[in-house]
């Protein structure tokens, strides 16, 4: 296994109280797995890969990557596992306006010290950015900006690419093109995926779907 959640529990403290949210999750993803995680909104899957990517922490329960709890790195190890480890792909493109898109592909991959020229020029190619490379994301439709989002995260050949709906900003159509091209191309990298979408039809296109509700995972 790449990942290994055991016994994940997570409350937020609301002007209601104390909610929690995650009440005990199991999860194992292997490498090179592409797993679809579904629920209602507002179940929780969001907060989840948070927890995954570094950017929270559970109250309770383990999260381990490549043998690595998370719980155990300081800081400084915790900047590197989202920087080496893990790759984050938003609904929100998060895109550097100033700069232009080759760079907006090359940033974490050199930031992560994996920099490679030639898988670089493959991406760029798959996901038909050749013509765009010296635009700036304002000058990019939606559905190009998120191809310079996943190209993005890709070109850092992270071993577990985390994407919370990816599409979902997207036409039907186009989300669909999208996402074929990010489940190809992270076999390509060797990546694996966890992808939140609340789209069923998505969801059967990966190796493995499992359901959030009430807190825990049902398969
Ligand atoms: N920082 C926060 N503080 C308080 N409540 C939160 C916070 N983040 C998320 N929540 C609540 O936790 C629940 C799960 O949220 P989320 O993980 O975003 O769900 P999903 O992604 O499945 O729609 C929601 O009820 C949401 O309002
Ligand atoms: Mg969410």
């Amino acid at each position: 296994m790449i990942l290994s959640m055991s016994g994940v529990r997570k409350s937020y403290t609301t002007a209601e109280g104390i909610v929690e949210i995650l009440k005990g999750i199991d999860l194992d993803v292997g490498p090179s797995d592409s797993v679809a995680l579904t629920g209602e909104s507002g179940s929780g899957k969001s907060t989840l890969l948070h927890l995954v990517g570094g950017l929270d922490h559970p109250d309770s329960g383990s999260v381990v990557m490549e043998g690595q709890d998370l719980a155990a790195f300081s800081d400084i190890e915790r900047a590197s596992y989202r920087r080496t480890q893990v790759g984050l792909v938003f609904q929100q493109f998060n895109l550097i306006p100033s700069l232009n898109v080759g760079a907006n592909i090359s940033f974490h991959a050199k930031l992560a010290g994996r920099y490679d020229a030639a898988w670089e020029a493959i991406l760029t190619e798959k996901l038909g950015l050749e013509t765009f490379l010296a635009r700036y994301p304002e000058q990019l439709s939606g559905g190009q900006q998120q191809r310079v989002a996943i190209g993005r995260t890709l070109a850092a050949r992270p071993r577990l690419i985390l994407a919370d709906e990816p599409t979902g900003n997207l036409d039907e159509a186009t989300g669909d093109a999208v996402l074929d091209l990010m489940l190809s191309l992270a076999r390509s990298a060797g990546s694996a995926l966890l992808l939140v979408t609340h789209s069923s039809r998505l969801a059967d296109r990966l190796d493995r779907k499992v359901v959030l509700r009430g807190g825990r995972i049902a398969d």
